[in-house]
């Protein structure tokens, strides 16, 4: 009975995960000491929205990174009822201050908020999954003769960065900062990324990245260093979104803003690094070999 007032539920489909999302998970986080996270069935997402890009394993990798996240439900239902809160052993569910409604046309949260068992939290403006497509649209048809209509023009960044909110994203679950310094016994792991389109092949990367020591530093490119060495159409999130993505995953300790592509000495010595890792299998960091320390 306790664990149940001291929990709150938040759900989603997190397809596409922008830092809108993290956000609505960091808000929830602070309304109670537990905090589930439903991760909705690629079923249900399917009736309601079509179908999802990520799959339910690759969505759920990416919400149980989330430095938040107290406990995660997979395949969960995209109407929120009070069985479905009492199964999670939940006291409330915590949304967006966006419409929830089911594809019977009910409002799940007016429901819960009828038996006092929701908890709204603000909706980030300026992101959304719909943009994200977008952008991915842009890219897919970038060598197509005939660009389709209405994705002509480059893609206008809406989000807007205050040092608030990177603030608030750098507290923990217990509200202490999760960006420490290193200490002397730290072992000081470097990793180099655009880590744009967040998805679970980045996390992985991030995770065996931190395995080879104790102390990750994350270095993230600039928007115009990822176009430079990937292409006119990158980043897909601008630097203001993935570093708040970068911020909300577990493995990092902290971030270095607008990296540097090449790695020199000084930087290892001004961040006293142990190892420079090398964790891409495919895409993401592109060294040239004298760079490969690990
Ligand atoms: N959310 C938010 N800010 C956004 C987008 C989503 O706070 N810009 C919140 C929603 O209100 C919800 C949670 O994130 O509480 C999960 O949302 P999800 O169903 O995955 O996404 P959508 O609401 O459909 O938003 P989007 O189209 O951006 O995915």
């Amino acid at each position: 009975m306790e664990q149940k007032q001291n929990s709150v539920y938040i759900d989603g489909c997190f397809d596409l995960v922008h830092c809108g999302h993290f956000n609505a998970i960091r808000q929830a986080s602070l309304l109670a000491p537990r905090l589930v996270v439903g991760v909705n069935s690629d079923e249900d997402i399917f009736i309601t929205k079509g179908p999802s890009i990520l799959d339910i394993n690759e969505r759920c990798a990416i919400i149980e990174s989330c430095k938040w996240v107290t406990e995660v439900q997979r395949d969960t239902p995209y109407s929120v009822s009070e069985e479905v809160l009492d199964l999670y052993n939940c006291q409330s569910y915590a949304h967006g201050d966006d419409p929830c409604i089911t594809s019977d046309g009910i409002d799940i949260c007016e429901k819960l908020r009828e038996v006092g068992r929701f908890r709204m939290i603000k909706r980030t403006t300026g992101v959304s999954t719909t943009d994200i497509t977008g952008r991915l649209l842009r890219l897919v048809c970038r060598d197509m003769a005939e660009v389709p209509k209405g994705i002509k023009e480059p893609p206008k960044q809406k989000f807007l960065q205050t040092a608030q909110r990177i603030r608030n994203f750098s507290l923990n679950i217990k509200g202490e900062s999760s960006i420490r310094e290193p200490t002397a016994s730290d072992t000081i792991v470097y990793y180099q990324a655009s880590c744009d389109l967040y998805h679970p092949g980045v996390i992985e990367r991030l995770r065996r990245a931190k395995e080879q020591g104790s102390y990750l530093y994350v270095g993230l490119w600039s928007d115009e260093m990822t176009r430079y060495y990937r292409g006119d159409q990158f980043p897909l999130m601008c630097l203001q979104e993935r570093l708040l993505m970068v911020m909300a995953c577990k493995y990092v300790d902290d971030i270095v803003i607008e990296a540097p592509f090449i790695i020199t000495e000084d930087l290892i010595k001004s961040l006293n690094i142990s190892k420079v890792v090398n964790v891409c299998s495919n895409d993401d960091t592109v060294l040239p070999e004298h760079e490969k320390v690990d």
